[in-house]
């Protein structure tokens, strides 16, 4: 009984929210609406794919005029807005930007009019870009999650990350063409999570480490996955710095058999194996295994 008024209240509940008109009764058949709550605060949720600037820019128009309330956040993918010169109006407030596929200009984004200060994220994917341009974050104070993946990044210009060194936690640049771990980074200062796989870093020098090490106190995981673990990589400052501080994420990608293994919890002694040992350890591991799965028959048939 109770089940079934609950049930009751929750379906006035929803059709009472979808009454208090929020997203608009018709739209373009290439973005969808949906309304969410920040820290709060209703918003609009817009998701849109496979449009272009000009009807984007007519999809923001109309919505402008049918709902009052504030968009948080703005997801385009498989779309062509190269030709945009400007966001559409209405973002002010918006607080997550995600771009995949649409051929976007950073530039686009810099010098928009609209002010991007509530920012908290920002995540772009499948661009080609080649480098960050100068003062791109100087508005976005907020920012505290940031992904650029598979975007063709191969430098990080110095000052790439100015302004976010009081805010950014996540910094994910997957995919890219990265060769080392840009130094830019140690200024980011809060940063918990870095992403760098499926780059080609398979080294860190000791210089960098030292810097890295010295600034990034915050950091809980650092994704790589090309590290040569050859040994006497054990030795090095990197290798020392994720394991005294137990940082996930670090995986060897050679010699093979250490393929895959994480860092921060493989032993010291399993770096440097010679042959014999390596072959040794294989097959002391195969008796043990032998050994159990004997013991297990032997529990099952004894028990009988
Ligand atoms: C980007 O879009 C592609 C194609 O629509 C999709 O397969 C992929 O999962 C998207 N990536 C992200 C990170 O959303
Ligand atoms: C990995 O490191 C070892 C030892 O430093 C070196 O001999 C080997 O060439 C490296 N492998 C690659 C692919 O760079």
């Amino acid at each position: 009984m109770l089940q079934v008024l609950v049930y009751f209240v929750i379906v006035i509940l929803v059709s009472f929210s979808n009454c208090v008109q929020n997203c608009p009764t018709k739209l373009l058949d290439s973005c969808s609406c949906d309304t969410s709550i920040e820290d709060g605060v209703i918003g609009l949720k817009i998701e849109c794919r496979n449009t272009d600037g000009k009807r984007l820019n007519q999809f923001f128009r109309q919505l402008r005029e049918e709902v009052q309330i504030p968009i948080h956040s703005l997801h385009v993918t498989d779309s062509k807005l190269k030709d945009l010169a400007d966001l559409p109006d209405g973002l002010i407030n918006v607080r997550h930007l995600v771009f995949n596929n649409t051929g976007i200009d950073f530039e686009t984004l810099r010098q928009s009019t609209t002010s991007l200060s509530y920012l908290k994220s920002l995540s772009i994917y499948n661009e080609q870009y080649t480098e960050i341009p100068e003062l791109f974050f100087e508005e976005m104070h907020e920012l505290t999650h940031l992904e650029l993946n598979d975007v063709g990044i191969a430098v990080i210009s110095e000052d790439a990350f100015n302004y976010l060194e009081d805010s950014l936690r996540v910094l994910r640049l997957r995919g890219n063409k990265l060769r080392s771990i840009p130094i830019e980074i140690a200024s980011l200062q809060h940063l918990e999570i870095l992403d760098l796989r499926d780059n080609a870093i398979c080294v860190v020098a000791d210089d960098l480490t030292y810097k890295l090490e010295s600034s990034l106190k915050s950091l809980r995981k650092l994704q790589l996955d090309r590290i040569n673990c050859s040994c006497g990589f054990e030795k090095t400052a990197f290798a020392s710095w994720i394991r005294s501080y137990a940082i996930r994420g670090v995986r060897c990608y050679e010699p093979s058999h250490l393929h895959g293994r994480e860092l921060s919890i493989t032993p010291k002694e399993d770096f440097c194996l010679s042959h014999s040992e390596h072959n040794l350890v294989s097959f002391s591991a195969m008796i043990f295994l032998l050994l159990n799965l004997l013991k297990m028959v032997f529990n099952t048939y004894g028990a009988i």
